[in-house]
């Protein structure tokens, strides 16, 4: 699609989003930057930028294929991506199938604790806050989404969890957690954001090393290589 890359309209910590000259598009540029703890935590992951929007380009792809649509339009280039303008519901959803992270914290549960059923969590977008849990009660109170929107993005987070965990088993690779972010384009409900390894928990289904950004937060070594794996098994190169 011929489009213009126009002046930046946001930095976040992990991308840069600019106007085009369609209202209806805006361009995406995926960043090396690194935070984890909420911005406590500062680093780069060399070539993270490329991993991240080649991966997520190819998890769009692959939902697309399988009836759930998002922002994404088509790549350009190795670090940027065209998508559809959202206006982003500022609420992190994450699906979880097996206890990590600080579900196994509060919960008091071990990491690795295979969870019964499927479990959806919400949180409130908000650096200052925290990025606090919220329930759907809170989003109505605030006027975050609407229950239509809400019942909508379970739909959809519902759906992926299963499309997911199941093409990720074919790779190998256990889908622990995952955060979705959604947006409405012309009052519509799509997926934005990324699929990447810094917004998935991805085990090895053998080894149960971990091939994610948990690397990057517990200091565990080798984060490029687990991103890189991560791409390399989606592209069907296996290593
Ligand atoms: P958590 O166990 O730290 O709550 O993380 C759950 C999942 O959500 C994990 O796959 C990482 C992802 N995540 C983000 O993408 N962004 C965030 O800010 C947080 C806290 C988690
Ligand atoms: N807490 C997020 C994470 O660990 C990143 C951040 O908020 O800085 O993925």
């Amino acid at each position: 699609m011929m489009v213009e890359k126009k002046q930046m309209l946001y930095e976040g910590k992990a991308k840069r989003v600019y106007q085009t000259d369609n209202p209806d598009y805006y361009w995406v540029e995926y960043k090396d930057d690194a935070t984890a703890f909420d911005g406590k935590k500062k680093g780069t992951i060399k070539e993270k930028g490329y991993y991240n929007n080649q991966i997520s380009a190819i998890m769009f792809d692959f939902l697309k294929d399988k009836g759930i649509d998002s922002h994404y339009i088509e790549l350009k280039g190795d670090r940027e991506m065209l998508v559809k303008a959202l206006e982003i519901i500022p609420v992190e959803v994450i699906a979880r199938n097996i206890a990590a992270g600080s579900l196994a914290k509060r919960l008091g549960m071990e990491e690795g604790t295979e969870l019964s059923k499927p479990v959806l969590e919400f949180c409130y977008k908000s650096d200052e806050l925290g990025d606090p849990m919220i329930n759907d009660y809170h989003i109505d109170a605030l006027g975050l989404a609407t229950v239509e929107q809400m019942k909508e993005i379970k739909k959809q987070a519902w759906e992926i969890n299963k499309l997911m965990v199941d093409h990720f088993k074919d790779l190998g690779i256990i889908l622990v957690d995952f955060k979705l972010e959604f947006g409405l384009h012309h009052d519509k409900v799509l997926l934005g954001d990324e699929i990447s390894p810094d917004t998935c928990r991805f085990w090895d289904a053998e080894t149960k090393e971990k091939l994610d950004k948990d690397r990057f937060r517990r200091d565990l070594g080798k984060v490029e290589d687990a991103y890189q794996e991560i791409l390399n098994r989606l592209k069907g190169d296996v290593s």
